[in-house]
Protein backbone atom coordinates (compact mmCIF):
# COMPACT_ATOMS: atom_id res chain seq x y z
CA UNK A 1 0.00 0.00 0.00
CA UNK A 2 1.13 3.69 -0.83
CA UNK A 3 1.91 6.29 1.53
CA UNK A 4 -0.59 8.05 -0.07
CA UNK A 5 -3.62 5.10 0.34
CA UNK A 6 -2.31 5.02 4.59
CA UNK A 7 -3.36 9.00 4.36
CA UNK A 8 -6.85 9.30 2.90
CA UNK A 9 -9.89 8.95 5.06
CA UNK A 10 -11.29 5.13 5.33
CA UNK A 11 -15.19 5.38 5.72
CA UNK A 12 -17.14 2.49 7.21
CA UNK A 13 -20.43 1.77 7.38
CA UNK A 14 -21.60 0.29 10.82
CA UNK A 15 -25.03 -1.47 10.91
CA UNK A 16 -26.93 -2.10 13.60
CA UNK A 17 -28.18 -5.64 14.45
CA UNK A 18 -31.86 -7.13 15.15
CA UNK A 19 -32.00 -10.03 17.00
CA UNK A 20 -34.87 -11.73 15.30
CA UNK A 21 -34.64 -14.71 18.26
CA UNK A 22 -32.70 -14.73 21.61
CA UNK A 23 -32.24 -17.93 23.75
CA UNK A 24 -30.48 -18.50 26.74
CA UNK A 25 -29.17 -21.83 26.24
CA UNK A 26 -27.54 -21.76 29.76
CA UNK A 27 -24.96 -20.31 32.45
CA UNK A 28 -21.24 -20.47 31.88
CA UNK A 29 -18.48 -20.69 33.92
CA UNK A 30 -17.15 -17.12 32.89
CA UNK A 31 -20.56 -15.80 33.91
CA UNK A 32 -21.40 -15.12 30.75
CA UNK A 33 -24.24 -17.05 28.62
CA UNK A 34 -24.41 -19.15 25.78
CA UNK A 35 -26.91 -18.26 23.17
CA UNK A 36 -28.87 -19.42 20.35
CA UNK A 37 -30.10 -16.06 18.07
CA UNK A 38 -30.95 -15.77 15.17
CA UNK A 39 -29.31 -11.95 13.89
CA UNK A 40 -29.99 -9.92 11.24
CA UNK A 41 -27.89 -6.45 10.02
CA UNK A 42 -30.18 -3.48 9.48
CA UNK A 43 -29.75 -0.74 6.51
CA UNK A 44 -29.77 1.60 9.97
CA UNK A 45 -25.73 2.33 10.39
CA UNK A 46 -23.56 4.94 11.74
CA UNK A 47 -20.79 6.20 9.83
CA UNK A 48 -17.40 6.31 11.06
CA UNK A 49 -14.10 7.86 9.43
CA UNK A 50 -10.94 7.32 10.40
CA UNK A 51 -7.49 8.74 9.17
CA UNK A 52 -3.79 9.29 10.73
CA UNK A 53 -3.91 12.23 12.75
CA UNK A 54 -0.50 13.42 11.05
CA UNK A 55 1.30 13.86 14.31
CA UNK A 56 2.39 12.50 17.35
CA UNK A 57 -0.09 11.99 20.56
CA UNK A 58 -2.86 9.72 21.20
CA UNK A 59 -5.67 8.53 19.08
CA UNK A 60 -8.54 10.96 18.60
CA UNK A 61 -12.19 10.94 18.56
CA UNK A 62 -15.27 13.36 17.73
CA UNK A 63 -18.91 12.27 18.13
CA UNK A 64 -21.42 13.66 15.66
CA UNK A 65 -25.28 12.98 16.11
CA UNK A 66 -26.80 10.50 19.15
CA UNK A 67 -25.23 11.75 22.70
CA UNK A 68 -22.90 8.28 22.89
CA UNK A 69 -21.89 9.73 26.23
CA UNK A 70 -17.97 10.44 27.40
CA UNK A 71 -16.02 10.44 24.14
CA UNK A 72 -12.94 8.80 26.66
CA UNK A 73 -15.41 5.97 27.44
CA UNK A 74 -16.21 5.24 23.54
CA UNK A 75 -15.91 2.10 22.38
CA UNK A 76 -14.24 3.13 19.25
CA UNK A 77 -10.70 3.84 20.88
CA UNK A 78 -11.32 1.06 22.81
CA UNK A 79 -11.30 -1.07 19.53
CA UNK A 80 -8.22 1.20 17.72
CA UNK A 81 -5.98 0.09 20.67
CA UNK A 82 -6.77 -2.77 20.54
CA UNK A 83 -6.19 -3.44 16.76
CA UNK A 84 -2.95 -1.47 17.54
CA UNK A 85 -2.21 -4.47 20.27
CA UNK A 86 -2.80 -7.14 17.68
CA UNK A 87 -0.78 -5.48 15.37
CA UNK A 88 2.34 -5.39 17.60
CA UNK A 89 1.92 -8.65 18.59
CA UNK A 90 2.25 -10.01 15.22
CA UNK A 91 5.49 -10.69 13.40
CA UNK A 92 5.54 -8.36 11.14
CA UNK A 93 4.83 -4.83 12.70
CA UNK A 94 3.89 -2.05 10.68
CA UNK A 95 4.05 1.20 11.91
CA UNK A 96 0.66 2.33 13.66
CA UNK A 97 0.63 6.05 13.88
CA UNK A 98 -2.18 7.92 15.83
CA UNK A 99 -5.67 7.91 14.41
CA UNK A 100 -8.41 10.69 14.05
CA UNK A 101 -12.09 8.77 14.11
CA UNK A 102 -14.62 10.49 13.35
CA UNK A 103 -18.17 8.86 14.33
CA UNK A 104 -21.70 10.34 13.07
CA UNK A 105 -23.80 8.74 15.56
CA UNK A 106 -27.10 6.83 14.53
CA UNK A 107 -28.00 3.87 15.90
CA UNK A 108 -29.70 4.54 19.33
CA UNK A 109 -27.11 4.33 22.07
CA UNK A 110 -27.49 1.25 24.78
CA UNK A 111 -30.75 -0.02 22.71
CA UNK A 112 -29.97 -3.53 22.04
CA UNK A 113 -28.83 -2.71 18.07
CA UNK A 114 -25.49 -3.40 18.87
CA UNK A 115 -24.54 0.00 17.63
CA UNK A 116 -21.28 0.40 20.16
CA UNK A 117 -19.97 -3.47 18.90
CA UNK A 118 -21.01 -2.42 15.28
CA UNK A 119 -18.35 1.54 15.47
CA UNK A 120 -15.92 -1.21 17.59
CA UNK A 121 -15.49 -4.05 14.37
CA UNK A 122 -15.51 -0.92 12.18
CA UNK A 123 -12.62 0.93 13.94
CA UNK A 124 -10.72 -2.06 14.40
CA UNK A 125 -11.04 -2.90 10.70
CA UNK A 126 -10.48 0.39 9.74
CA UNK A 127 -7.43 1.07 12.01
CA UNK A 128 -5.95 -2.00 10.17
CA UNK A 129 -6.84 -0.60 6.75
CA UNK A 130 -5.56 3.11 7.66
CA UNK A 131 -1.71 1.62 8.82
CA UNK A 132 -1.75 -0.65 5.71
CA UNK A 133 -1.69 -3.77 8.27
CA UNK A 134 -5.07 -5.78 7.41
CA UNK A 135 -3.02 -8.68 5.87
CA UNK A 136 -0.53 -9.23 8.83
CA UNK A 137 -3.36 -10.41 10.83
CA UNK A 138 -4.77 -13.53 10.49
CA UNK A 139 -8.76 -14.25 11.17
CA UNK A 140 -8.15 -16.27 14.03
CA UNK A 141 -6.26 -13.48 15.95
CA UNK A 142 -8.90 -10.81 14.53
CA UNK A 143 -11.84 -12.72 16.22
CA UNK A 144 -10.27 -13.44 19.78
CA UNK A 145 -9.60 -9.42 19.77
CA UNK A 146 -13.12 -8.86 18.70
CA UNK A 147 -14.61 -11.08 20.84
CA UNK A 148 -12.59 -9.06 23.65
CA UNK A 149 -14.04 -6.22 22.63
CA UNK A 150 -17.74 -7.12 23.57
CA UNK A 151 -19.81 -10.63 22.78
CA UNK A 152 -21.59 -8.72 19.70
CA UNK A 153 -18.70 -7.80 17.66
CA UNK A 154 -17.47 -11.09 16.41
CA UNK A 155 -20.76 -10.79 14.35
CA UNK A 156 -19.92 -7.36 12.82
CA UNK A 157 -16.77 -8.27 11.63
CA UNK A 158 -18.91 -9.79 8.67
CA UNK A 159 -22.28 -7.99 9.55
CA UNK A 160 -24.20 -10.67 7.85
CA UNK A 161 -27.37 -13.05 8.69
CA UNK A 162 -26.06 -15.29 11.18
CA UNK A 163 -27.09 -17.73 13.54
CA UNK A 164 -25.16 -16.62 17.11
CA UNK A 165 -24.33 -18.94 19.29
CA UNK A 166 -22.06 -19.71 22.59
CA UNK A 167 -21.20 -16.34 24.06
CA UNK A 168 -21.15 -14.59 20.83
CA UNK A 169 -18.52 -16.50 19.10
CA UNK A 170 -20.06 -18.83 16.99
CA UNK A 171 -20.90 -17.69 13.59
CA UNK A 172 -23.03 -19.90 11.16
CA UNK A 173 -23.84 -17.50 8.12
CA UNK A 174 -27.60 -17.98 7.21
CA UNK A 175 -28.88 -17.02 3.57
CA UNK A 176 -31.37 -14.66 5.66
CA UNK A 177 -34.51 -12.74 3.75
CA UNK A 178 -34.82 -11.78 0.00
CA UNK A 179 -36.19 -9.05 -0.48
CA UNK A 180 -36.43 -5.85 1.91
CA UNK A 181 -39.04 -6.04 4.57
CA UNK A 182 -39.31 -2.87 6.66
CA UNK A 183 -39.13 -2.65 10.23
CA UNK A 184 -39.77 0.07 13.04
CA UNK A 185 -37.69 0.02 15.69
CA UNK A 186 -39.44 2.08 18.96
CA UNK A 187 -36.80 2.60 21.65
CA UNK A 188 -37.84 4.18 25.32
CA UNK A 189 -35.38 6.43 26.47
CA UNK A 190 -34.42 3.96 29.97
CA UNK A 191 -31.52 2.46 30.78
CA UNK A 192 -31.75 -1.73 30.75
CA UNK A 193 -27.81 -2.36 31.11
CA UNK A 194 -27.61 -5.85 29.53
CA UNK A 195 -25.70 -6.91 32.67
CA UNK A 196 -28.89 -6.01 35.27
CA UNK A 197 -30.87 -8.30 32.46
CA UNK A 198 -29.08 -11.76 32.55
CA UNK A 199 -28.71 -10.94 36.33
CA UNK A 200 -32.68 -10.95 36.82
CA UNK A 201 -33.05 -13.51 34.41
CA UNK A 202 -30.53 -15.85 36.43
CA UNK A 203 -32.24 -14.98 39.71
CA UNK A 204 -35.76 -15.60 38.14
CA UNK A 205 -34.81 -18.72 36.18
CA UNK A 206 -32.11 -19.94 39.39
CA UNK A 207 -29.55 -20.49 36.98
CA UNK A 208 -31.80 -22.87 34.38
CA UNK A 209 -31.81 -21.59 30.87
CA UNK A 210 -34.49 -20.19 29.10
CA UNK A 211 -37.91 -21.40 27.71
CA UNK A 212 -37.29 -24.29 25.76
CA UNK A 213 -40.01 -23.15 23.19
CA UNK A 214 -38.09 -20.06 22.63
CA UNK A 215 -34.77 -22.65 22.21
CA UNK A 216 -37.02 -24.39 19.18
CA UNK A 217 -38.54 -21.34 17.41
CA UNK A 218 -34.43 -20.29 17.11
CA UNK A 219 -33.71 -23.32 15.83
CA UNK A 220 -36.42 -23.68 13.22
CA UNK A 221 -35.49 -19.88 11.73
CA UNK A 222 -32.09 -20.38 11.71
CA UNK A 223 -32.72 -23.67 9.35
CA UNK A 224 -35.57 -21.34 7.88
CA UNK A 225 -33.07 -18.30 7.14
CA UNK A 226 -29.98 -21.24 6.22
CA UNK A 227 -31.76 -21.90 2.76
CA UNK A 228 -33.39 -18.18 2.59
CA UNK A 229 -36.92 -16.47 3.49
CA UNK A 230 -38.97 -14.71 1.88
CA UNK A 231 -40.10 -11.07 3.31
CA UNK A 232 -43.80 -12.48 3.44
CA UNK A 233 -42.85 -15.38 4.91
CA UNK A 234 -40.92 -13.65 7.45
CA UNK A 235 -43.86 -11.71 7.85
CA UNK A 236 -45.96 -14.33 8.78
CA UNK A 237 -43.80 -15.74 11.28
CA UNK A 238 -44.10 -12.08 12.98
CA UNK A 239 -45.74 -13.51 15.83
CA UNK A 240 -43.84 -16.16 16.65
CA UNK A 241 -40.60 -14.23 16.58
CA UNK A 242 -42.37 -11.06 18.91
CA UNK A 243 -42.31 -13.85 21.68
CA UNK A 244 -39.10 -15.94 20.72
CA UNK A 245 -37.00 -13.52 23.33
CA UNK A 246 -35.83 -14.97 26.85
CA UNK A 247 -34.91 -11.88 27.85
CA UNK A 248 -38.28 -10.45 27.62
CA UNK A 249 -39.36 -11.21 30.97
CA UNK A 250 -35.70 -9.84 32.68
CA UNK A 251 -36.20 -6.86 30.49
CA UNK A 252 -39.59 -5.81 31.92
CA UNK A 253 -38.34 -6.09 35.33
CA UNK A 254 -35.41 -3.99 34.74
CA UNK A 255 -37.82 -1.15 33.17
CA UNK A 256 -41.18 -2.03 34.09
CA UNK A 257 -42.30 0.73 31.78
CA UNK A 258 -41.36 -1.27 28.32
CA UNK A 259 -44.80 -3.59 29.48
CA UNK A 260 -47.24 -0.32 28.55
CA UNK A 261 -45.63 0.73 25.85
CA UNK A 262 -45.06 -2.86 24.34
CA UNK A 263 -49.24 -3.32 24.44
CA UNK A 264 -49.41 0.30 23.68
CA UNK A 265 -47.93 -0.55 20.31
CA UNK A 266 -49.16 -3.74 19.98
CA UNK A 267 -53.17 -2.04 20.19
CA UNK A 268 -52.05 0.77 17.87
CA UNK A 269 -50.44 -0.91 15.49
CA UNK A 270 -52.37 -4.45 15.71
CA UNK A 271 -48.92 -6.16 15.20
CA UNK A 272 -46.39 -8.29 16.96
CA UNK A 273 -44.15 -6.25 18.36
CA UNK A 274 -41.13 -7.53 19.57
CA UNK A 275 -37.52 -7.05 21.40
CA UNK A 276 -34.03 -6.67 20.13
CA UNK A 277 -31.62 -8.14 22.55
CA UNK A 278 -31.62 -6.96 26.07
CA UNK A 279 -33.61 -4.05 24.99
CA UNK A 280 -35.17 -1.52 25.46
CA UNK A 281 -35.87 -1.38 21.76
CA UNK A 282 -39.08 -2.67 20.30
CA UNK A 283 -39.49 -3.79 16.83
CA UNK A 284 -42.52 -4.75 14.14
CA UNK A 285 -42.29 -6.06 11.03
CA UNK A 286 -43.66 -4.65 7.44
CA UNK A 287 -43.49 -5.72 3.87
CA UNK A 288 -41.93 -2.46 2.69
CA UNK A 289 -39.94 0.50 4.63
CA UNK A 290 -42.75 2.86 3.24
CA UNK A 291 -45.43 0.80 5.36
CA UNK A 292 -42.57 0.95 8.39
CA UNK A 293 -42.40 4.58 7.67
CA UNK A 294 -45.97 5.31 8.03
CA UNK A 295 -46.08 3.19 10.95
CA UNK A 296 -43.06 5.70 12.62
CA UNK A 297 -45.40 8.37 11.71
CA UNK A 298 -48.25 6.71 13.12
CA UNK A 299 -46.24 5.90 16.68
CA UNK A 300 -45.19 9.47 16.63
CA UNK A 301 -48.52 10.97 16.77
CA UNK A 302 -49.92 8.33 19.44
CA UNK A 303 -46.79 9.47 21.55
CA UNK A 304 -47.38 13.01 21.22
CA UNK A 305 -51.05 12.51 22.30
CA UNK A 306 -50.29 10.15 24.86
CA UNK A 307 -51.92 7.00 23.25
CA UNK A 308 -48.64 5.26 23.41
CA UNK A 309 -47.21 6.35 26.87
CA UNK A 310 -43.67 8.06 27.27
CA UNK A 311 -41.22 6.17 29.98
CA UNK A 312 -38.01 7.52 31.26
CA UNK A 313 -36.07 11.07 29.86
CA UNK A 314 -38.31 11.63 26.92
CA UNK A 315 -40.08 10.63 23.95
CA UNK A 316 -38.85 7.24 22.46
CA UNK A 317 -36.38 7.30 19.57
CA UNK A 318 -38.69 6.13 16.60
CA UNK A 319 -37.08 5.06 13.38
CA UNK A 320 -37.87 2.82 10.17
CA UNK A 321 -35.50 0.86 8.35
CA UNK A 322 -35.27 -2.07 6.79
CA UNK A 323 -33.26 -5.29 6.88
CA UNK A 324 -30.03 -5.32 5.22
CA UNK A 325 -29.06 -8.06 2.45
CA UNK A 326 -25.82 -8.34 1.35
CA UNK A 327 -23.15 -5.52 1.05
CA UNK A 328 -25.62 -2.46 0.37
CA UNK A 329 -25.20 0.66 2.08
CA UNK A 330 -28.57 2.16 2.75
CA UNK A 331 -30.24 4.88 4.74
CA UNK A 332 -32.97 5.29 7.23
O1 LIG B 1 -19.82 -8.77 26.04
P1 LIG B 1 -20.66 -7.61 26.42
O2 LIG B 1 -19.85 -6.45 26.95
O3 LIG B 1 -21.63 -7.20 25.37
O4 LIG B 1 -21.55 -8.11 27.62
C1 LIG B 1 -22.17 -7.26 28.54
C2 LIG B 1 -22.71 -8.07 29.68
O5 LIG B 1 -23.82 -8.85 29.26
C3 LIG B 1 -21.73 -9.10 30.26
O6 LIG B 1 -20.95 -8.53 31.27
C4 LIG B 1 -22.66 -10.16 30.79
O7 LIG B 1 -23.16 -9.77 32.05
C5 LIG B 1 -23.83 -10.13 29.84
N1 LIG B 1 -23.75 -11.14 28.77
C6 LIG B 1 -23.94 -12.49 29.09
N2 LIG B 1 -23.90 -13.41 28.10
C7 LIG B 1 -23.69 -13.07 26.81
C8 LIG B 1 -23.52 -11.70 26.47
C9 LIG B 1 -23.55 -10.76 27.47
O8 LIG B 1 -24.14 -12.83 30.26
N3 LIG B 1 -23.68 -14.00 25.87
Amino acid sequence: MTDAAHRSPIVRLAPAKLNLTLAVVGRRDDGFHDLHSVFVPLALHDVLTIAPTGTAGDDTLHVTGLDAGPVGDNIVLRAVGAARETVGAGPWRPPSPPLAARLDKRIPVAAGLGGGSSDAAAAFDAALEAWGALEVVDADRWRDAAAKLGSDVPFFLTGEPALVEGRGERLTPLKGVHGHPGILLVTPRVVVRTPDVFAVFDGARHGAPGDGAVRMTSAHLAQELGNGLSATDLIARAGVLASANDLLHAAAIVAPGLVAVRRALTRRLSRPIGLSGSGPTLWTLYPSLGEAEAAAFDVATAVADGTIPTIGEGPPSIIATTIRTGHEGGTT
